[in-house]
């Protein structure tokens, strides 16, 4: 295996996390260790119920984990903060406020000492960003579901935090939706080099906006089984992206973990002592997968719903 870039301090760093809800059930998960640097976008991907959503709300500060810790920049996170936003599969906006006034309501939160003229201005520029200009005097209850989402992802944007965290951000949205915020989102994270952390059910998503994919295997007891570098060309479409074989090569490892690899892993983890980090894999270049084509209609075209 080609060696790893070592970096001397991680921006986040996660150690030996567990988590169990009750003393009488086994873990859902445990010693979860993983990195993340300035900069990268990280996706996660796993069964339902494997504990996603926790590891988030842990790294969020908004649940505790039973052992472990997560350092941002060399200080253990112990409970919310605006350097860390939040973006929900719901879009949890405020339904008596505008557009603009929900995103001010954020920024302001940030900034108590702006004026009302700076709050809007520094506002209008993340509200243009999602698109949103022409319904920025609208309240959430005229606003389609996918609008609801980008005013979600404008807000947690305007704060400017540090880390951004999406839960299944567009999971409850339809194809066309999802690709045009996918797209917006892409353009952002160029721009402003954001660190985001992200769960996804969707496995092309996963390829289109990531640095790395997570895969955690089922729980109890899930493991971050694996850390898939994701090894196509940044400045990626989703045009264009399945014309490059190595996405084939990426998905299909991803899909065959979810279908196969994730249950094989945990019917061994209550046994086997789990190792400290996940191994680091880069489909198809280390010779460990067949190289499937985008002519295998089984998994081409397989969605995956966990
Ligand atoms: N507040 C809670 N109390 C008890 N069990 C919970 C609670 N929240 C989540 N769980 C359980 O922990 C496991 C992981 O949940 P979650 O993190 O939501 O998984 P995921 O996001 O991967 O679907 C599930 O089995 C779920 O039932
Ligand atoms: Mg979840």
């Amino acid at each position: 295996m080609p060696n790893e870039t070592k970096h001397a301090a991680p921006f986040i760093k996660v150690e030996g996390l567990s988590k169990r809800y009750r003393a009488d059930l086994p873990p859902v998960f445990e010693n979860i260790n993983f990195s993340i640097q300035q900069g990268e976008f990280i996706c996660v991907i796993g069964h339902s119920g494997c504990g996603k959503s926790t590891i988030l709300n842990v790294i969020a500060g908004l649940d505790e984990a039973s052992s472990g810790a997560v350092v941002m920049a060399g200080k253990e996170i112990s409970g919310p903060s605006l350097d860390r936003g939040v973006v929900f599969q719901s879009h949890a906006l405020l339904p008596w406020l505008t557009v603009e006034e929900n995103i001010a309501f954020a920024v302001r939160s940030r900034h108590p000492d702006w004026s009302r003229k700076r709050i809007a201005e520094h506002g209008a520029r993340f509200i243009e960003m999602v698109g949103l200009k022409a319904a920025w005097k609208k309240k959430p209850s005229e606003l389609s579901g996918g609008m609801k989402q980008r005013v979600g992802i404008a807000r947690a944007f305007s704060v400017e935090p540090k880390m951004l965290l999406m839960d299944e951000p567009f999971g409850a949205l339809d194809a066309l939706t999802r690709g045009v915020i996918q797209d917006e989102l892409l353009k952002i994270c160029a721009a402003t080099r954001q660190t985001v952390f992200m769960i996804t059910h969707d496995v092309d998503e996963a390829i289109l906006l990531s640095d790395k994919i997570m895969l955690m295997s089922n729980g109890p007891h899930a493991r971050i089984a694996e850390i898939v570098v994701n090894t196509l060309p940044r400045d990626r479409s989703r045009e264009t992206m399945h014309h490059d074989p190595q996405f084939y090569r990426i998905r299909n490892h991803l899909v065959d973990f979810l279908v196969r690899r994730s249950k094989m892993i945990q019917q061994n983890a209550a046994e086997a002592p789990s190792s400290a980090e996940p191994l680091i894999v880069r489909p198809g270049l280390e010779g460990d997968q067949p190289p499937p084509g985008p002519d295998n209609p089984s998994v081409a075209k397989m969605r995956v719903v966990a």
